[in-house]
């Protein structure tokens, strides 16, 4: 692929590739005198570079949020900026919204609804051949993209002969073909096993870090979200609460309030200290964790 984008150096403020201000956006229903947004008011930003994670319960509006983000829908009222311009599809040339959706790649839940082709590498090139990217550049992307999600012994392979989290990688390797700047995983690994989702967790990571990619992670899992640069939490369509992973995190009450729980060891802590523990909070990390409980035990003794 002919183009790198420089991972975030530590200190510097990146500009903001995707932002919501102020974002609502309802559903056509039967009744629209009684239908509630899906997305209500919501501001969110993320940075070039950055690794965020959208956390909230089933139908808090993320995917919502996410297809808002991805042009699929426009909102009833407030503005969808990407690479810091505002979205408004008929004030637009058709290069411009073409420019714009070639900067957002999205990855779905079911790899099995987003792998097109019957062998590997054709799925792949699908993409950058909608985009009239000349052959022997897509021969590369190919490649290369496949390459960068450890699957490139499988180019000949038919997808459906695959497990579901070599799908997702196929599916991954579809979208960083289209070479976007940001990706939006919408729990993208909620129908792998443990060790297809480790797989697609570390290559989300590693196109953030080494390949400058921007990721926007809309996920259940807790574990998940530990190592963003930022999180948001949805709840009933509104943005409740973002931050740090320590920030939000650290208010477990809050995250209950929104039918979610922290990391596990950190749930831990704050029942001890519901029976009359002083743990600090939060311990992100599960062995940090224990490592805590055993020292003060040790004290104790
Ligand atoms: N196509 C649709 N038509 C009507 N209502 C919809 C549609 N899609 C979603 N909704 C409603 O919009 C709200 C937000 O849904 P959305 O799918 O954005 O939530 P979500 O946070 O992604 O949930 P999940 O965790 O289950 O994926 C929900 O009340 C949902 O029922
Ligand atoms: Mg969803």
């Amino acid at each position: 692929m002919t183009q790198q984008y420089e991972p975030a150096k530590s200190g510097e403020e990146r500009p903001i590739i995707i932002e919501a201000r102020n974002v609502s956006f309802t559903y056509e229903g039967e009744d629209e005198s009684t239908a509630l947004p899906a997305v209500n008011g919501v501001d969110l930003y993320v940075r070039e570079g950055e690794y965020v994670c959208l956390l909230g319960r089933n139908g808090s509006g993320k995917s919502t949020l996410a297809k808002l983000f991805n042009l699929i829908f426009a909102p009833d009222s407030g503005e969808i900026l990407i690479n810091g311009r505002t979205v408004v599809e008929d004030k637009m040339t058709d290069d411009e919204l073409f420019e714009i959706r070639r900067t957002v790649g999205m990855v779905f839940q079911n790899p099995d609804n987003q792998l097109v082709a019957t062998v590997v590498e054709e799925d792949v090139a699908f993409g950058p051949e909608n985009l009239g990217v000349p052959s022997a550049e897509i021969r590369e992307r190919v490649d290369e993209a496949l390459a960068l999600v450890g699957m490139s012994e499988y180019a000949k392979t038919a997808p459906h002969m695959l497990s579901g989290g070599q799908k997702q990688r196929i599916a991954i390797a579809g979208v960083l073909a289209m070479m976007p700047r940001c990706i939006i995983f919408d729990e993208s690994t909620a129908m792998l096993d443990p060790g297809g989702r480790a797989d697609v967790m570390r290559i989300l990571h590693r196109l953030n870090r080494e390949r400058g990619i921007t990721v926007l992670n809309i996920t259940h899992h807790m574990d998940e979200a530990v190592s963003a640069d930022r999180i948001y939490v949805m709840n009933e369509g509104r943005v409740m609460t973002c931050g740090t992973p320590e920030e939000v995190f650290c208010d477990v009450a809050a995250l209950r309030e929104a039918a979610l729980e922290a990391p596990a060891g950190t749930e831990l802590l704050y029942e001890l200290n519901g029976m009359g523990g002083d743990f600090p909070l939060p311990s992100l990390d599960f062995a940090e964790c224990a490592e805590i409980i055993a020292n003060k035990y040790k004290e104790k003794n």
